[in-house]
């Protein structure tokens, strides 16, 4: 007898999220303890001691069910961010909000733009609700938005712009955004996904907020799990304008951040110099890494984010299996179509020491 066919259509053209390769999974499969992990643009530094505080008291709340509406959260982002409280907007990460965004405007058939090598959760997202995913190649992995710009239609829905982007770690600027700006009309929706935007210290970085109180469908994201250090605990933000974000209110689960993590958040905005630590110990790591990389002759994109792409010259999964025999995880390029990339998150000195000398043992360069 042959199986029903119970699944919509497009869950067949799904690839589950492959994340970066946990510790303990290393620990295991090569019996190695000392293990450095900098494949998934997490903070080494971690989060705020007051968050951490913030959670333990949240700790013994939890037979509560969360503030639906967050309350002092929205509060203090509302602050933070110049906008009314109901053009906040939270979710479970910002990889929450991604996918309410889809579900709230993706229409079957509709498109949704991106570049090449895209950060996977919008492409993901985007064939969950039956949309048409449209790639934009990249140049020198940097985003192309004349392109972008030609390429829109009366079918672009929705277009995601990484600021930096994932995986390259490379900025759209003023002068770049414009041109893309230009093309649109308000039935495009452009998603400004600025979940490194703490990193990024740069003149010519563009103002997205401002897009949003001019009244253009812009949505802007940001993360607690990044500058902030509170990957575990899933807490994503931003702004849009009234009629959008009442629109992603609509679709969002109930109680999708949770108590702990709304403690945790509201007490890292508190501490705005832990961020700056952050900051300080990502350009260190960037500089260390960019010199190791021109020890070695390889070429590398300037990021703007926490972490780095590289050229390695080899097949990526080589170099990362060569580099997790070591001790040393990071990321492939092969899962953005770059097979001779990997991408590498920033860490604490010695961190940053542990791989680039690690990468030199691979590719047999010069010592450092
Ligand atoms: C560009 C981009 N957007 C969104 C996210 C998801 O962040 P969050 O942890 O808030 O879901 C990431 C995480 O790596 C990212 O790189």
């Amino acid at each position: 007898m042959t199986e029903p066919k119970l699944t919509r259509p497009c869950v067949d053209n799904l690839t589950p999220y492959s994340p970066g390769k946990p510790i303990e999974e290393v620990q295991r499969e090569f019996g190695l303890t000392d293990i450095v992990k900098l494949a998934s643009n997490e903070n080494p530094l971690g989060p705020s001691p007051k968050a951490v505080e913030a959670i333990c008291q949240a700790a013994s709340e939890v037979w509560l069910y969360p503030d639906n509406d967050c309350y002092h959260l929205r509060r203090a982002l509302s602050e933070k961010l110049g906008f009314p409280g109901e053009q906040i907007l939270l979710g479970h990460g910002s990889d929450g909000l991604i996918h309410n965004i889809c579900l709230a405007f993706v229409s079957p058939g509709d498109e949704v733009m991106m570049s090449t090598a895209p950060f996977s959760t919008w492409d993901f997202n985007a064939k969950l609700m039956d949309g048409t995913p449209v790639y934009v190649p990249m140049v020198d992995f940097r985003y192309d938005t004349e392109a972008m710009a030609a390429r829109v239609s009366a079918r672009t829905k929705v277009v995601f712009i990484g600021n930096p982007h994932n995986p390259t770690g490379a900025m759209v600027t003023k002068a770049e955004l414009e041109a893309l700006l230009a093309a649109l009309t308000d039935s495009t929706i452009l998603v400004m996904d600025e979940a490194y935007y703490d990193y990024v210290d740069d003149p010519e970085y563009p103002d997205s907020l401002a897009l949003v109180k001019e009244g253009r469908p812009v949505i802007v994201l940001r993360t607690f799990s990044k500058s902030c250090g509170l990957a575990g605990l899933r807490v994503g933000y931003g702004a849009t304008t009234p009629q959008l974000a009442d629109a992603l209110g609509r679709v969002r689960e109930p109680f999708d951040v949770n108590s702990v993590a709304q403690a945790a958040a509201l007490a890292s905005l508190q501490d705005p110099a832990q961020v700056e630590r952050a900051k300080a110990l990502n350009d260190e790591s960037k500089e260390a890494m960019y010199a190791a990389f021109e020890r070695l002759g390889l070429a590398y994109t300037k990021s703007y984010a926490n972490f780095v792409w590289v050229d390695v010259g080899r097949d990526c999964r080589e170099v990362f299996l060569e580099l997790l025999k070591l001790g040393v995880i990071v990321r492939t390029g092969d899962i953005f179509g770059a097979p001779m990339h990997i991408r590498v998150s920033t860490g604490t000195a010695e961190q940053t020491k542990r791989f680039a000398d690690a990468l030199q043992e691979v590719l047999g360069g010069p010592a450092g």
